[in-house]
Order: structure tokens, then C-alpha cells, then sequence
């Protein structure tokens, strides 16, 4: 009988609890495993309480809930962990400690259910001799080797639905209307989003853009009677010869952050092109939480049981993962090399120039 662990590591996404009952109920259903839940991500193998093990009682009715019943961090890395020393933050090697309790918690297998962070952490684990599988997990869909995280979709959804309110009241009152929208160095969220839900300009950080083909596009429209326009704006999109924002240290601000980021920004640069009222809209954590997609519920569902299997199996140090529609895997060391990320010259972006999008440059 085994003993396997699970953790949510890193920012979380909806679908999460989707991952964590299709390892528990697989791992108990015909195999009779015991799984131990650990909390608050990799703090939680530092803790001295815990891990909760986990039953069928503490999984019943989570799929359609938003976060993640473990608890998170974006924190705890082992290789680098903030210890307070003299009042001051020393970052320092933990991972020993780390690997020796998993040792004498009598865990055969650990599930790391994380982005391309939270898997760089797992492999480090499975390198010092820790049996780990890893699990594809985000709303900003940049990790390699699966065609799709969980998360994604339902984030896509709350942004395409955020366009659709914003579209009636940009109409009626001839606005600008921004949406800046998450995505960290991608823009798949952006262009996705900005495609379903009609947008007239989209900036990618893949493309960085120039505000004079922004106003002019939405000045076209306005020669063509059209009173309104919609931007969306991924968190990372940044101005030609400019520089991006996100996954900064906490003590560094970049001119456009100070600005109050980059929806803001573009607003502030339109505004002296443009003659016309902007209203800017800033999505934010909102595209985080939520009860999954019917999309996110099943492929969450689906790469916890195929975690399991892939212990079962022996496949350790390999990431469950989706291509095309079936369920495979893939060393987690070729999905972590480097982020997926928009193609500027591909299809998805080709295809919004074809439907009369700017997506920043002419
Ligand atoms: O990676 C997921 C994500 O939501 C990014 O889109 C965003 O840049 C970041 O996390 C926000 O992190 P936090 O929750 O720490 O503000």
C-alpha cells in the first residue's frame, strides 16, 4: 500500500480542487493508496503539523469550487527560503530538511501540482531523490509540452464575459473602454479573450506595441462611425523600445508600474492622441477565482488520475500533460526549458489581424 503526497504550489487557479479529488479518489478507488494533503504549498513540508490525510469525506463536493482546499504559496521555495534573521530576510537552502521529512512521513510519491515556478522546485526535489510527478497547472497557459493548462479556460470565460458588459456601456456612451488583463510574460489570455469577446485592439507582450498605430486604428473607426472601441491589454504588453512589467522583486517599481501599470499607461498616452473619454478597467485576481469552467472540471479531473497513474507506473519526474485530446506525459524537464508563449507570426495572431484587430502594430 502506498503513501502519496500532493501539494498546490504558487498563484492559484480554478481547477485546482478538480486535480486534487481525481488523485484522491483514484488513488483509493481500486488501489487503496493513502493520500496525505500538504498545505499552503511547499511551506507545508516545512510545517511540523500536518500533512491532512485525505478521504473521500474531504473531497465531496469540492469540484465545483474556485481555489484550492490546500491552501497556497508563492513563497516556499526549499532551495531558497526567506528566513527572518536579525530582522532582516535571509534567503536560505532548506531542501535537506524538506527531504528528510518526506522521508519520515513514510511518502512514496509526491504530486506537485504547480506552473513552470512550482515544477522547477519539483525537480529540484526528485534530483536529491524525492519520487515526484508533476501536474501543469495555470490561468496564463505559458507552460510547453501540454497544449493547455487547467485554469485557463475559466479565465478566458470570466474575461470574455468582463468584454461583452464592457462592450454596452462603451457603446452607450462612446467610450474608450481598456482591459488590462493577467498573463505574466504571455498574452494568450489577451488575444483569446480579445478575439471571443470582439476587441478592436489587442496588445501581447509578444508584441510590443507603438501608440501611434493604436490611435490610429481606433480614429478609423471613429471616421467609420463607429463611437466606441475596446482594448485589452495583457499585464506584460509594453511599448516598442520600452520595458516590461510583471514578476518583479517586491522592491522594484518600473516606470510604467508607477503609472499604476500598464492599462493605465496606454489610457494616459491615448488621451493626448485621442479626443475622447477612456474608462480603464483592470481584471485582475478576479480572473483567478471562480467555480471552474465544465472544460477546467474535467481536464483537472483528468490529469489527477493520470498522476496517479504515472506513479503507478513509476514515471517519476514526468508531468501529466494534454495533447490534442488525449492525456500523456512528458519529462518536466523539457516543459520548464521555457515559457510557451504567443507566436507572433501564428495562426491565433494572424487570424485577429484577418477579423480587423490591431494587435499594436500595422
Ligand atoms: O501566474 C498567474 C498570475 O495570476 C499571473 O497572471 C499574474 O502576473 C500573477 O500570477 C499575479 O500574482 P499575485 O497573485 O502574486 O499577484
Amino acid at each position: 500500500k502506498k503513501r502519496i503526497g500532493i501539494l498546490t504550489g504558487g498563484g492559484d487557479c480554478p481547477g485546482l480542487n478538480a486535480v486534487i479529488r481525481g488523485v484522491v479518489k483514484s488513488a483509493i478507488i481500486g488501489r487503496g493508496w493513502e493520500v496525505a494533503g500538504f498545505e499552503d504549498g511547499f511551506d507545508g513540508l516545512l510545517y511540523d503539523r500536518g500533512p491532512r490525510t485525505l478521504g473521500f469525506d474531504d473531497v465531496r463536493g469540492i469540484l465545483p469550487r474556485g481555489g484550492t482546499i490546500l491552501g497556497t504559496s508563492n513563497r516556499g521555495n526549499p532551495f531558497s527560503y526567506p528566513v527572518e534573521v536579525n530582522g532582516t530576510t535571509v534567503f536560505t537552502d532548506v531542501s535537506d530538511r524538506v527531504v528528510k521529512r518526506i522521508r519520515e512521513l513514510g511518502i512514496d510519491a509526491l504530486v506537485a501540482v504547480g506552473g513552470d515556478g512550482s515544477l522547477k522546485i519539483a525537480l529540484e526535489l526528485m534530483k536529491k531523490g524525492v519520487p515526484v510527478v508533476g501536474v501543469p497547472k495555470t490561468i496564463d497557459n505559458d507552460l510547453m509540452e501540454t497544449d493547455v493548462t487547467f485554469g485557463y479556460n475559466t479565465a478566458l470565460e470570466t474575461a470574455t464575459d468582463a468584454l461583452d458588459k464592457l462592450h454596452s456601456t462603451a457603446e452607450s456612451h462612446h467610450r474608450v473602454m481598456i482591459m488590462e488583463v493577467m498573463g505574466r510574460y504571455a498574452g494568450w489570455i489577451a488575444l483569446e479573450s480579445g478575439i471571443s469577446g470582439g476587441a478592436d485592439v489587442i496588445l501581447i507582450p509578444e508584441i510590443p506595441f507603438e501608440l501611434n498605430s493604436v490611435c490610429n486604428a481606433i480614429d478609423a473607426r471613429r471616421c467609420r462611425g463607429s463611437k466606441f472601441s475596446i482594448l485589452v491589454v495583457a499585464e506584460g504588453a509594453y511599448p516598442r523600445g520600452g520595458s516590461r512589467v510583471v514578476q518583479k522583486k517586491a522592491d522594484e517599481t518600473t516606470a510604467i508600474e508607477r503609472l499604476g501599470g500598464i492599462g493605465a499607461f496606454v489610457s494616459r498616452e491615448l488621451t493626448s492622441c485621442l479626443d475622447m473619454d477612456i474608462r480603464v478597467t483592470v481584471l485582475g485576481h478576479l480572473q483567478r477565482g471562480g467555480s471552474p469552467s465544465t472544460f477546467d472540471r474535467c481536464l483537472g479531473s483528468r490529469f489527477g488520475v493520470g498522476a496517479v497513474e504515472l506513479i503507478e507506473r513509476g514515471q517519476f519526474g514526468e508531468m501529466i500533460c494534454l495533447k490534442g485530446r488525449a492525456i500523456r506525459s512528458v519529462p518536466i524537464e523539457k516543459a520548464v526549458r521555457k515559457l510557451k508563449l504567443v507566436n507572433p507570426g501564428g495562426q491565433m495572431v494572424t487570424a485577429a489581424k484577418e477579423l480587423g484587430i490591431n494587435v499594436g502594430r500595422d
